[in-house]
């Protein structure tokens, strides 16, 4: 029987266990499939830990979330076409809701397909080679994991590996001068836990993209004083609160002390690096390891899944991200039919060609606007393929242009606004609480239908 390693079990993994649950679900015979996770639950990123650095086994903490984060899209825009909030919830819930909330909503489809017991949880993997004379000469990879409760490493035979452990974890941790003599805190968003830490201090905030400006709208939720925001970049050109500005980027640092490129300087008591992650696949050789920078289109993927230097190796989730679950979905279904036979690679050439014509497409790609349609379109192609749910893709569009406008308009209540389900047409009715006045972000008080005594 053929043999599938998934590395991973967050989203893009269970969506690839999702998909092979479903070809079996219609009779077909399916592959023999094997999920490796290093975490002890499923769930990815949305599987909340306090640890910072290490884990308990001395492995690296894979969480880059935080307390108090709300889903900063839509969740119409992320909806899985086989399985919606309302069926999930059993009842309309609001547009943006906690990580604890989506951590439930993807825990039960998964948990409905009675896929769990295909994942080792607490387990790393190591190594991955591949043996092009192995498998009779149909070529086989040996996978090397390290069960991290056991304590023991063995390896196994498969014909495919599907790559899905994410590309949002380790960090890229720029050097500035004069930061190994900072007088405060220097930390990643990839470490950051939770802004009431940041309660009445001035801090500085590096980068512009959605860490920036995440948690910087975090520690003013929570009661920063002052939120300073450099980056190389230009502007967010959001309409900020008083206590916060933007500056040109850092040139140094002296003491407590940090110096603009303008020759502006601020005191701050601690710098959030939101410096963005690196892909990082350690457990790769040099030939099948993805190497890209976080965009768009990554070259060297077949319909941005398939290794085109060996197709019996897929990769998951490893584009810069508007569209997410439902787009892990497509991935993961196309991953599914090329590796059961129902789609038929073209030649090298042709692959080749077809991702530079993506990739040229990409780089003349000059508004957010354009990159949302171009997400959308690489989306619908893998959905025309394979038979995943042909949800509305234009609408989804058109809810990612709208959402960017409401956050033009007001980046501390666009979240407050509800968008309409396109399984359902359901519009998603107001959260009982403004996002700004919810300090609690817990499940149990986000699916109240009013705010709890004392506030929600
Ligand atoms: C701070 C933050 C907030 C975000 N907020 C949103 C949001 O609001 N909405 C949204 O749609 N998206 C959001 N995202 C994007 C996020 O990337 C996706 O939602 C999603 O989690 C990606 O799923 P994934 O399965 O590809 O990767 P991940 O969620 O990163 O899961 C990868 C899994 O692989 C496992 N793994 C890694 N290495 C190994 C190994 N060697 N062996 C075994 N297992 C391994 C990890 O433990 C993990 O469980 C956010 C990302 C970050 C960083
Ligand atoms: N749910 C939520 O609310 C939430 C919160 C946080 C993050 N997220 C998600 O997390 C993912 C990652 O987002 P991200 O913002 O961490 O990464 P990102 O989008 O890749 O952005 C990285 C940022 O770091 C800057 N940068 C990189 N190197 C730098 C350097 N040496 N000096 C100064 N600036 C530097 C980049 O600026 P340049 O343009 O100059 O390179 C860019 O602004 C996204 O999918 C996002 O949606 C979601």
């Amino acid at each position: 029987m053929t043999r599938v390693a998934v590395i991973g079990a967050g989203p893009s993994g269970l969506a690839m266990l999702r998909a092979f649950a479903s070809a079996a679900e219609q009779g077909a015979e399916v592959p023999e499939v094997i999920c490796f996770e290093k975490q002890d639950d499923w769930g990815g990123l949305w599987n909340y830990t306090w640890r910072t650095g290490v884990d308990e086994y001395g492995e690296s903490v894979h969480g880059s979330m935080y307390r108090y984060l709300w889903s900063n899209g839509p969740k119409e825009c992320l909806e899985f076409a086989d399985y919606g909030f309302e069926e999930h919830f059993g009842k309309p819930i609001a547009s943006y809701p906690p990580r604890e909330v989506l951590w439930d909503y993807i825990k039960g489809r998964v948990d409905k397909s009675g896929v769990r017991d295909q994942i080792r949880f607490r387990t790393t993997v190591r190594e991955v080679v591949y043996d092009a004379t192995a498998g009779d000469g149909a070529g086989m990879f040996t996978v090397t994991s390290h069960d991290l409760d056991g304590g023991h490493t063995s390896s196994e035979k498969f014909d495919h590996v599907v790559v899905a452990s994410g590309h949002f974890s380790v960090p890229n941790v720029p050097h500035y001068p004069g930061f190994e003599k900072f007088l405060g805190r220097i930390l990643h968003a990839h470490d950051f836990r939770d802004a009431v830490e940041f309660a009445g201090r001035d801090i500085l905030i590096v980068g512009a993209s959605y860490s920036a400006e995440d948690i910087g709208s975090q520690c003013h939720k929570y009661g920063a004083n002052r939120i300073y925001c450099t980056s190389r970049a230009g502007t967010m050109g959001y309409d900020w609160p008083d206590n916060w500005e933007e500056l040109p980027i850092l040139t140094h640092v002296d003491g407590n002390t940090v110096h603009f490129s303008d020759g502006q300087t601020r005191d701050v008591h601690a710098i959030i690096l939101c410096t963005g992650y690196q892909h990082h696949f350690p457990y790769l050789p040099d030939d099948l390891r993805l190497e890209t920078a976080n965009r768009l289109w990554v070259s060297g993927l077949y319909k941005g899944v398939v290794w085109e230097r060996n197709p019996k190796l897929f990769y998951l989730g490893m584009q810069d991200q508007y569209y997410t679950f439902n787009m892990f979905d497509a991935q993961a279904w196309y991953a599914r039919d090329v590796l059961m036979g129902r789609i038929d690679l073209p030649s090298a050439e042709e692959m080749a060609a077809d991702g530079a014509a993506w990739l040229a497409r990409e780089e003349a790609l000059e508004t957010a606007y354009e990159e949302i349609d171009f997400q959308g379109d690489y989306t619908q192609v893998l959905v025309d393929e394979t038979d995943y749910p042909d949800f509305n893709i234009p609408a989804v569009n058109q809810m990612f242009k709208d959402w960017k406008g409401h956050k033009k308009a007001d980046i501390m209540g666009y979240r407050n606004l509800g968008f309409p389900s396109t399984l359902t047409g359901t519009v998603a009715p107001p959260h009982h609480t403004p996002w700004l006045d919810a300090l609690d972000d817990s499940m149990a008080t986000y699916l109240l239908d009013e705010a709890p005594e004392g506030g929600g």
